[in-house]
């Protein structure tokens, strides 16, 4: 098929949308391996789009290239729980063995090995991705066998089935994941109870976001219906880019049913009759089984029009890729996603509830959201109330990973401690506990009396946990890597802040810094949270400003005791200038004499 019949292909659907522009993006990228600058121009005149606004689009993208990446697309997770599983050695094993050097496609356009963020797989780590597709527990067998596959040019298709076995790893449940009742009960409780009653109840329930924030959501679904609007929608964010959360993929994997019933009483509720489910292009595996999904609920009468026979009751969800932008989780980043533009976050107020998609009322919730609230539908505010504690009603679904025997999934009544929360993973000589991921909380020892619940430590689902023998400062070293990486750019005191605070970090982290560059982490991270434009920047410097209050030994260690060194090493600097003038005497050095 040529290019511009496989475009016309995949824009005839959706009636070339200039709002699916990304969804093209991603169909075409993985074809060709980037997006070619004929597809662009093909793309621009469907669209009518200018070629500029396209570049702008894929280069917000990780996922997304305009020139090419090589055959095979290796992105190994750089996540800090992938490295404290040898995640490093595995990159560099396979850049030897393929002789490449990370980022830079080899010269035969084989294949690109680099890095990517976390990618939801760090119960089963380390893991990576080729060309989009999930490889987990990788080890010096499996990077040798992959090196072959690739050099032998097997289509990825052909690779064992093993290598992309993604496990569900449950290890507790509670009243959400032991639930059993049948598809469509949610929506019969709907309509024989009427949409007010329902909302009445999830409002009763005490339900709020599982996302991160906890905004209270019966309040939203009401400030949606309340809305004057010609059209409404209903978005499932299944973004999860938080590192070490992976709950939202074991939802999705086992229980999306629950979900997209969910998201159709919401709709229900609201007067939405379109929805979506903004899936992480990491989680592209679970694309095809989830439509397979939504065809399955439209022949059953759970979705579509005239929902259970009922005339009015329309309502139907597309899934949308997300290519690799943590912002995107954002809820206002990831509208601005879904209508084909860069990611970059909304002003706020006004809220999605209010102007959302498509500047109309939108309500995104998390997955575990939507399941909790399909649950309630079901069984009445009184019987989530039962479970959690008086602010935090309900169960939470915790993803563990790091320094533990037992991995996976645990769903939690609100009020567990942290300390039982280790004694069932069995974890050993614990040092610290990071909660809620790179933009979270570290936990010491001392703390491990406290309680996951929105009234102390609040979190989206990540936790990850740290033994004595690590040091601590690798994994702020980590997450400050990580915030550079994914801030989209867009406001000052972010985009630099960021930047400055991750190269302070590296300092320390090599030896360089004294205490004068600690006092300048404190003062970045204070203006960081102050004035950035939205969560990503307010919640960047959290680890590195709490790790400095609570424990500042992983700092003092690493300091050097003498005076001020500035960060820029102009001596390194100049070594280019020497190369090329030849010269490598004393006086091409800085410090010492001409
Ligand atoms: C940088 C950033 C990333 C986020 N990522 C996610 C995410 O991956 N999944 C999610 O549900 N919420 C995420 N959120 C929170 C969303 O903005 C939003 O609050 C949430 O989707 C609302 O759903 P809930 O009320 O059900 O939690 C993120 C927020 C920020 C600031
Ligand atoms: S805080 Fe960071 S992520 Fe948010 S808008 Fe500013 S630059 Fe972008």
């Amino acid at each position: 098929m040529s290019i511009e019949e496989f475009i016309s292909r995949i824009t005839a659907p959706a009636n070339n949308q200039p709002g699916h522009l990304l969804q093209y993006l991603y169909e075409i990228q993985y074809r060709y391996s980037c997006v070619p600058q004929r597809a662009i121009q093909l793309l621009a005149e469907k669209l009518s789009l200018t070629e500029s606004h396209i570049h702008g689009v894929i280069g917000f993208y990780s996922f997304l290239h305009d020139s090419p990446r090589g055959d095979y697309d290796v992105l190994i997770s750089d996540s800090i729980t992938d490295h404290m599983l040898g995640s490093r050695s595995l990159l560099d094993a396979l850049c030897k063995k393929l002789g490449v050097v990370p980022g830079v496609p080899r010269e035969d356009g084989r294949v690109t090995v680099d890095t990517t963020s976390c990618t939801g797989m760090c119960d089963q780590g380390p893991a990576m991705l080729v060309n989009g597709w999930a490889v987990t527990r990788l080890d010096e067998n499996r990077i040798d066998n992959i090196a072959e596959l690739i050099e032998s040019a097997t289509a990825v298709d052909q690779w064992p089935d093993e290598f992309f076995r993604v496990e569900d790893n449950i290890q507790r449940r509670d009243i959400l994941l032991s639930d059993d009742s049948n598809d469509g009960a949610a929506l019969r409780s709907l309509i024989d109870k009427g949409d007010d009653a329902i909302l009445e109840q999830i409002e009763a329930s005490g339900l709020r976001g599982r996302g991160g924030a906890g905004f209270n959501t019966g309040m939203k679904w009401r400030f949606c219906k309340q809305t004057e609007a010609d059209q409404r929608y209903v978005v499932c964010n299944a973004d999860e880019g938080e590192p070490g959360t992976f709950k939202d993929r074991v939802l999705l994997n086992a229980h999306a049913d629950k979900v997209f019933e969910g998201m159709t009483v919401c709709a229900g509720v609201t007067g939405a009759t379109k929805g979506c489910l903004y899936l992480r292009g990491e989680y592209r595996y679970l694309r095809a089984p989830l439509e397979q999904i939504l065809q399955q609920r439209r022949e059953a009468g759970l979705l579509g029009n005239t929902i259970l026979g009922q005339d009015g009751f329309d309502f139907d969800i597309e899934i949308h890729m997300g290519a690799g932008a943590y912002i995107c989780g954002e809820e206002s980043s990831l509208i601005e996603s879904l209508e084909g533009k860069r990611g970059i976050p909304r002003k706020r107020p006004p809220f999605p509830v209010t102007h959302g998609y498509q500047n109309r009322p939108t309500v995104v919730n998390n997955v575990e959201t939507f399941m909790a609230a399909a649950l309630i539908a079901v069984h009445g505010a009184d019987w989530f109330r039962l479970v959690g504690t008086g602010q935090s009603s309900g169960t939470k679904l915790i993803s563990i990973s790091g320094d533990c025997e037992k991995p996976g999934i645990y769903e939690y009544p609100f009020g567990v401690s942290i300390q039982d929360m280790l004694k069932d993973c069995v974890a050993k000589d614990t040092q610290a506990v990071q909660i809620a991921g790179a933009a979270g909380f570290t936990i010491p020892p001392a703390e491990f009396e406290r309680c996951i619940a929105f009234e102390d430590v609040s979190t989206g689902g990540s936790f990850m946990v740290f033994n004595q023998d690590r040091d601590l400062l690798d994994m702020v070293k980590n997450f400050a890597h990580f915030f550079v990486h994914e801030s989209c750019g867009f406001c000052t005191p972010c985009r630099v802040g960021s930047s400055l605070m991750k190269d302070l970090v590296d300092k320390v982290h090599s030896g360089h810094a004294g205490h004068y560059d600690l006092d300048e982490m404190q003062n970045i991270g204070q203006l960081m949270r102050s004035t950035s434009h939205c969560g990503l920047g307010t919640t960047a410097p959290n680890p590195v400003l709490d790790t400095l209050e609570k424990f500042p030994q992983i700092y003092e260690k690493h300091l050097k005791h003498s005076s001020y060194e500035p960060a820029f090493d102009l001596d390194a600097a100049l070594q280019d200038a020497r190369d090329i003038s030849g010269r490598d005497d004393a006086g091409a050095h800085l410090g010492t004499e001409s």
